[in-house]
């Protein structure tokens, strides 16, 4: 689903990088599009087309642009893209877990805005977000004839359960098998004890809601994950820690707000939010798999947007909905070859430095892909 903004370029370039992937190793996508956002708003009256959900809801898995522009912020407000396409969406597929990873890769250290001593400690975190509770979702009204608002933050045991346990599993995931860290100095960062690490966020010291978000998941380390090593920060700590020494998380898991917040941060903190896929999970399917980045329509149509997020949120696709781990890394082998070639979107580009268009990139990455070692 392509959407609007730049979703249509992005996402054209990522199909043409799984057709090559497809003829590579042999497979064949069934590859259909459904308009999605303000797109479909314009087409069919509605932000999320019956027809849409329900191939959604059909789909082996979803690929998703962006969506949202200000010529749809006029709408009533569930009916305006980000309500009625996004978050409509992630409800109605139980879509609780969102997985943005957020790294340095090797050719864009310049890229972060940090010092070079902090990004070259290595950066390299998953950002476990949960996705379908909170404010987001909470009952929410006006009061006092419009002078007074509310959004109330719930959250069950059983959210909080499900979404820490997909943080839990990553955890292992992650973890260098055989747990040597040594002569790994990065990960000796992230791992100081020599085991997977996950920093629950939160803001236990104010909010009941944290303090339930707490409770539940040391109860479920303590009982399912002693071998993970668990941390607990406050939010605001958190997001001073990740400019400050962001070498030292692996993953983070916290709730929907949070998330949201933190991510962008981690993502800047990369280089650029260009970069950064993201994978949406829930209780049965595939899954969707989204850049992190919206709409932009600023930059909409001019062919210099960033496909690489989208990109490599196909390929987590790949890894994830049909456990394609080859192929998978056959794309992220290729963004990196690309980038190490100098290559860059404007977003990624050295002050002053040539950069090429959107699909320019996209045939870069395709063609690296296309190249059997
Ligand atoms: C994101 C976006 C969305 C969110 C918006 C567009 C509703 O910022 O996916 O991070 O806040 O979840
Ligand atoms: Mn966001």
């Amino acid at each position: 689903m392509p959407g609007d903004g730049i979703g249509p370029e992005i996402v054209a370039e990522a199909v043409k990088v799984l057709r090559v992937v497809a003829r590579r190793f042999g497979h064949r996508f069934e590859m259909k599009e459904y308009p999605v956002g303000g797109a479909a708003y314009d087409c069919c009256g509605d932000c999320l087309p019956d027809e849409t959900l329900a191939a959604c809801k059909s789909a082996d898995a979803i690929l998703l642009g962006a969506v949202g522009g200000s010529k749809w912020d006029r709408l009533p407000v569930p009916q305006r893209p980000e309500r009625r396409a996004l978050l409509m969406l992630r409800s109605e597929l139980g879509l609780f877990a969102n997985l943005r990873p957020a790294k340095v890769w090797d050719a864009l250290t310049g890229a972060s805005p940090l010092k070079v001593e902090i990004v070259s400690a290595g950066i390299d975190m998953l950002i476990v977000r949960e996705l379908t509770g909170g404010a987001y979702f909470g009952e929410k009204g006006r009061g006092d004839g419009g002078r007074s608002a509310y959004d109330v933050t719930p959250y069950s045991v059983h959210e909080i359960e499900r979404v820490a346990r997909v943080a839990f599993e990553a955890a292992r995931r992650r973890f260098p098998q055989g747990g040597g860290c040594d002569g790994d100095e990065a990960a000796r960062r992230r791992f100081p004890q020599g085991r997977p690490k996950v920093t629950s966020v939160d803001k236990a010291n104010v909010l009941e809601t944290s303090r339930l978000w707490r409770e539940t998941v040391t109860a479920l380390h303590d009982a399912e994950y002693a071998d993970v090593e668990l941390e607990h920060l406050y939010v605001d700590n958190a997001a001073m820690q990740l400019v400050r020494a962001p070498s030292r998380f692996d993953v983070i898991l916290t709730e929907n707000m949070f998330g949201d917040i933190l991510s962008d941060e981690a993502s800047q903190i990369t280089g650029s939010i260009g970069m950064l896929p993201s994978a949406s999970v829930g209780v049965s399917g595939g899954g969707l798999y989204e850049p992190i980045h919206g709409s932009a329509p600023d930059i909409a149509g001019k062919g210099i947007a960033n496909p690489l997020a989208t990109i490599l949120s196909a390929a987590a696709m790949l890894r994830h909905a049909f456990g394609l781990g080859a192929e998978a890394d056959a794309i992220e082998h290729a963004v990196a070859s690309v980038l190490a070639r100098g290559l860059r979107t404007a977003d990624i580009a050295d002050q002053g430095g040539v950069s090429v268009s959107t699909s320019a990139m996209g045939d870069a990455v395709a063609e690296a892909v296309g190249v059997v070692i």
